[in-house]
């Protein structure tokens, strides 16, 4: 492997994430082209005859600009949400229109934030707000790969070669170690010792219910005794709000970066807006704002008065405004910087999205340590972000669970849904990797087929859980079905057949479902509470289908797609896996992550339907059917029919 292969590499991740951009804008533009305005505002994209309110700042020197109706009529209760990103446009002006973030919505006002200013020409007219594209996270991607690309050398330099192999990850010696979690397992400390000693890429492999994020805490609570500046981050922003929230459990000081309209609402004391306000200097920077704005009233005054009349601008008068007010704006970009600074080098473990690693606020600080949760879930490009800036990283994930989503089919082809976690696993040594092999999810039925298929039969299920069932649960009966931890049932042979569901191009098995529903009512008559129950299925069109099944009582019960329970769990699982066909098709069940995620969301009770005759086609089902033999799990349709 040489230069020319790398830079191949990173070219090729970069047209993929052009594809990928394209992709999203093209969503956008189709859906700005083919809808009127009428129609974009019903489906939430869009609001019309909007009027300028109020405009402020926030504590971290965004312009919030407020807007309602112009009638002041409520605005929809479905519309853009906080944390979108939107476009402002006025019929009053032909500048461009500028993007914003959602950041505040009531009955009948909607604030949102800009970077730069928005003049008052601009905010006199008829207002416009368009939902769009994320522009921002696809530049900083094109950033960091361009940095990764052409790094000569340095630290990034030596990050790259390690992921290709060049070079050897090096490991020091950690000494004893304390460990402040003291209820970690022996995998787990293994892994914390392992990513304390790494001198600079460590991977933690965690199956699904062992530990990853408290392994990760863990790491970070050593590396922050150690003096160590943190960069702690996750690919959603519940991933990294989840990551947050057990940092402040274990009572170390956290910054959250990020719009806080996305940060969950308990979790806002500690994002930077909040802690920006706390401090002394946001109030000199209020008062300095103060100032601003009444020179400028007192300026256009003048400037309005005209030159001949009473009150009018002595020659230069203006011109001395000008200064002030550029004297005044220095004065107060200044002291946010001061601000900023002081809040963020105070701070010792920073928490946000990849994209807000290479924020500005840091200036040219690099971390000690970056920390990728949920690692496995994120498109390569974007881990380079925080890593440009990294001197040593730890990364958690499972490669054997879903991928990233990528919504262009050409980047998905091309490979853009293999992570950085996924393309190191089979190259890092194994002295920079650690396997996690405890569970805490899933009774030993439910784990075993799962374990042998994927990790080598080396899981082992905690003996809090491994033969926990419905029965021991209260209020619910003693009986067979209710001690059975595992079960399948066949619909081989039934006629259960599978349907395309009119208008998409998903899937629905109208018999299965039934069936799925009366196990689903079987259960709760042995007196299973509804919410402990979930309803799951690789299609979406079997998920709709389900929920029109469930009359309205029954909401507690959440019906979902396997995709969207990833990184979920649920005492009792049911999985309706749809395919039922003669030609053995399978369609997107042949990736074997996602059934790897449907299989292991269960604590007590999984049961899965599905027609061993179309599943058979390929080995991995056939493995299914044999496991479930094995453990006298395997049940006919016939005998659950009536
Ligand atoms: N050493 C342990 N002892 C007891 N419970 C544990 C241990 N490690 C993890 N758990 C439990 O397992 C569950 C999953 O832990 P978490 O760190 O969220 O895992 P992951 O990030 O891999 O999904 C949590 O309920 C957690 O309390
Ligand atoms: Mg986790």
């Amino acid at each position: 492997m040489n230069e020319p292969y790398i830079w191949k590499h990173f070219e090729r991740l970069k047209k993929l994430v052009e594809y990928e951009e394209e992709e999203e804008i093209e969503t956008f533009r189709e859906e700005f082209l083919e809808l009127s305005p009428e129609e974009r505002e019903a489906a939430g994209k869009t609001l019309r005859n909007l009027k300028w309110v109020d405009t402020s700042f926030s504590p971290a020197g965004h312009t919030l600009i407020t807007l309602s109706r112009k009638n002041q009529t409520p605005l929809p209760f479905y519309t853009l949400d906080v944390g979108d990103i939107a476009t402002l446009s006025s019929d009053s002006s032909h500048l461009k229109s500028p993007h914003g973030t959602v950041y505040e919505r009531d009955r009948t006002t909607i604030t949102v934030s800009f970077n730069k200013i928005v003049t008052e020409e601009f905010l006199g007219g008829t207002l416009m707000l368009n939902k769009t594209a994320n522009r921002n996270t696809y530049e900083t991607m094109y950033g960091a790969l361009d940095a990764v690309n052409k790094a000569k050398h340095g630290r990034l330099h030596y990050l790259r070669d390690l992921t290709f192999g060049l070079k050897k990850p090096q490991t020091g010696d950690p000494g004893e170690i304390r460990f402040f979690d003291e209820g970690l397992n022996e995998p787990q400390k293994k892994a914390v010792r392992m990513a304390v000693s790494a001198k600079d890429l460590a991977l933690v492999h965690g199956p699904p219910g062992t530990g990853k994020t408290r392994v990760l805490v863990e790491i970070i609570r050593q590396a922050h005794t150690q003096g160590d500046f943190i960069f702690a981050t996750a690919p959603s922003n519940i991933a990294c709000d989840n990551l947050l929230e057990r940092l402040v459990a274990a009572k170390l000081p956290v910054l959250r970066l990020g719009h806080p309209a996305r940060i969950m609402d308990h979790l806002r004391d500690h994002s930077l807006d909040h802690q920006l306000a706390l401090h002394p200097y946001a109030k000199m920077l209020e008062e300095l704002q103060h100032e601003i704005d009444y020179v400028y009233k007192r300026r256009n005054r003048k400037r309005e008065s005209g030159y001949y009349r009473r009150g009018a601008a002595r020659p230069g008068e203006l011109e001395d405004f000008n200064r002030e007010i550029e004297q005044l704006k220095i004065e107060r970009r200044n002291l946010s910087v001061q601000l900023f600074n002081s809040v963020i080098q105070e701070a010792r473990i920073i928490v946000g999205t990849q994209v807000s690693g290479a924020s500005d606020l840091f200036g040219g600080k690099t971390f000690d340590l970056v920390v990728l949760d949920e690692a496995s879930q994120s498109i390569e490009p974007l881990t380079w972000v925080p890593l440009c800036r990294a001197k040593r990283a730890v990364l958690a994930g499972d490669h054997y669970q879903l991928p990233p989503t990528v919504r262009s089919t050409k980047a998905d082809e091309g490979g853009l849904s293999r992570s950085l976690f996924e393309r190191l696993m089979p190259s890092l040594p194994d002295e920079s990797k650690s396997l996690l092999t405890i569970q805490y999810r899933m009774h030993k039925h439910i784990m075993g087929f799962s374990s042998a298929e994927f990790y080598d039969n080396e899981l082992v299920a905690d003996p809090s859980v491994a033969e926990h069932t419905l029965a021991e649960m209260e209020g619910v009966v003693d009986n067979d079905k209710t001690r059975e931890a595992f079960l399948f049932i066949d619909t081989a042979g039934c006629s259960f057949e599978e349907a395309e569901e009119p208008g998409t191009q998903s899937r629905f098995n109208q018999k299965e479902a039934e069936l799925a529903v009366k196990q689903l009512e079987e259960l709760l008559s042995f007196g299973v509470k509804r919410e402990n129950i979930a309803l799951i299925s690789p299609y979406s069109a079997q998920v709709r289908f389900l929920e029109s099944l469930l009359p309205e009582k029954e909401k507690d019960i959440e019906v979902g797609s396997v995709d969207g329970f990833q990184g979920r769990e649920k005492e009792v699982v049911i999985v309706t896996l749809v395919r039922s066909n003669l030609e053995g098709e399978l369609g997107f069940l042949v990736d074997k992550r996602r059934m790897n995620v449907a299989l292991t969301r269960a604590r007590r009770k999984l049961i899965v339907i599905g027609d061993s005759a179309t599943l058979s086609s390929i080995p991995f089902y056939r493995d299914f059917f044999v496991y479930a033999e094995k453990i006298a799990g395997h049940r006919s349709a016939w005998e659950s029919t009536d």
